[in-house]
């Protein structure tokens, strides 16, 4: 098979590696990837935001298997198109992708099928939303319904900033398209943790629950980064905690889809806030987390192409995967400056041999003119360390940290904080 994956960070490349992994692939394409999955697999130019680029690099191809990587094309209906063209593509299609592309849907969808989540109300207009914001109480949560880029929430601790929030997002001027619809809602307090779920219809296979780091300094202070680093699984989620989630809110969201009229296909990511008072929908997406990815999949014991294929042909899936029993953890490089401004272009000097249990996982990378890999973007690569236990996957993704060296590099030092100080 040849199999094409659409986009250019850390959960591409460890797509691509994963895929290449399985006996039933004959090449692997990333389009457009970046310097090193160029290194390691072949790419091409692409505008992912175009559907027609992605049905043409398809067709010229060849390509038998698309896996569709982030939410921008997955929410403009990319899948579709190849779908519409006969092309096999992993991911929802763009009436299911609705539940990542918008908030105040997503709000409205579990309120009508009774899944927890925060009290909320929805707005296009102004002078109802600061109506609404008289009776919250504070923290409260403003939120621009659109994508945008996991930067469209923001925690209000007055009155005055929270009407601030909500008047910029309106009016078009802090979120553009995305913020013409908020949704506000009530602050939650507790820990967070992801699930992700492959799914086919109401049929789905549960991964390993893992915790993002979203915030850029240690001990989670700071701004909102896209992920800071990961690990999986935690011990936070017993096995018993997992199967209240699936019934309180997997199935009924599947069952709800359904009664919808979506036929929900690729991966569902549920943001949970574990309450004192039970777990809570945050957020859902349509995709796989970055950097979730890099140690959630690495996981799973067996060949996962055909539960990909199996979910975009809409088939039945096997209830669960094959596990490894160990960890992962990821460590996210970024250029000193981000999620604000930060370098570009500079060369990155990598270990000159492999560590064992670990792997380079490329993000904001590219080639200068000599063929050396430089940075060009914020999260720029991800040190990945498997181990039998987290403590093992952590100093060996650290050993890694410290050897790939380029003049701006920061990451935080505390990855895995809170698994580490439970018991
Ligand atoms: P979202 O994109 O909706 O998941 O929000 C991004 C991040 O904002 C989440 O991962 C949480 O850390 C935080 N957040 C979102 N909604 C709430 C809420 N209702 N209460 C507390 N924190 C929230
Ligand atoms: N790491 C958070 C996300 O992928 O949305």
């Amino acid at each position: 098979m040849k199999i094409l994956i659409i986009g250019s960070g850390g959960r591409e490349h460890t797509l691509a590696k994963i895929c290449a992994k399985s006996p039933v692939v004959e090449s692997v394409m990333v389009a457009p990837g970046n310097g090193g999955i160029a290194k390691e697999f072949s790419t091409s130019k692409l505008d992912v935001e175009s559907n027609q680029e992605i049905l043409a690099l398809a067709q010229k191809k060849e390509i038998d298997f698309v896996v569709v990587g982030p939410e921008v094309p997955l929410c403009n209906g990319a899948v579709d198109i190849l779908c519409e063209a006969g092309i096999s593509a992993y991911g929802p299609n763009k009436s299911a992708a609705r539940l990542e592309g918008s908030k105040a849907f997503t709000k409205d969808f579990l309120a009508k099928y009774k899944i927890p989540t925060a009290a909320y109300g929805n707005f296009q207009e102004v002078e109802p939303a600061m109506q609404y914001l008289e009776s919250c109480h504070l923290p409260v949560v403003v939120k621009a319904s659109g994508l945008a880029a996991g930067k469209g929430v923001i925690i209000c601790s007055t009155q005055d900033e929270a009407k601030t929030a909500v008047q910029d997002m309106l009016t078009g001027s802090s979120f553009g398209e995305s913020g013409k619809e908020v949704v506000i809602e009530d602050f939650l307090e507790g820990e967070e943790a992801s699930l992700h779920l492959i799914c086919s219809g109401e049929s789905y296979v549960p991964l390993p629950m893992s915790q993002d780091h979203k915030k850029i300094g240690e001990g989670d202070e700071g701004l909102n980064t896209g992920g800071m680093g990961a690990y999986a699984p935690t011990q936070l989620v017993t096995t018993e905690m997992l199967a209240s989630y699936e019934k309180l809110i997997v199935r009924p969201t599947l069952a709800g889809l359904k009664a919808e009229g979506i036929d929900f296909r690729g991966t569902l990511y549920i943001g949970l806030m574990l309450t004192q008072t039970g777990p809570r929908v945050l957020e859902f997406n349509v995709r796989f987390g970055d950097p979730e990815t890099q140690v959630i999949l690495p996981l799973v014991a067996e060949d996962l192409l055909p539960i990909l294929i199996s979910s975009a042909l809409g088939k039945k899936l096997p209830e669960k995967v094959d596990l490894k029993n160990q960890s992962s953890i990821v460590v996210v490089l970024a250029s000193k400056g981000y999620p604000e401004s930060y370098p570009k272009g500079e060369v990155i000097s990598f270990p000159t041999t492999q560590l064992p249990d670990c792997e380079i996982i490329h993000a904001g990378t590219d080639l200068n003119s000599d063929g050396e890999i430089i940075s060009a973007g914020g999260r720029v690569l991800g040190a990945v360390g498997h181990g039998e236990n987290l403590q093992l996957a952590r100093d060996r993704a650290y050993a890694l940290c410290e050897l790939i060296k380029f003049e701006s590099k920061y990451y935080r030092k505390d990855i895995g904080h809170k698994e580490f100080s439970r018991k």
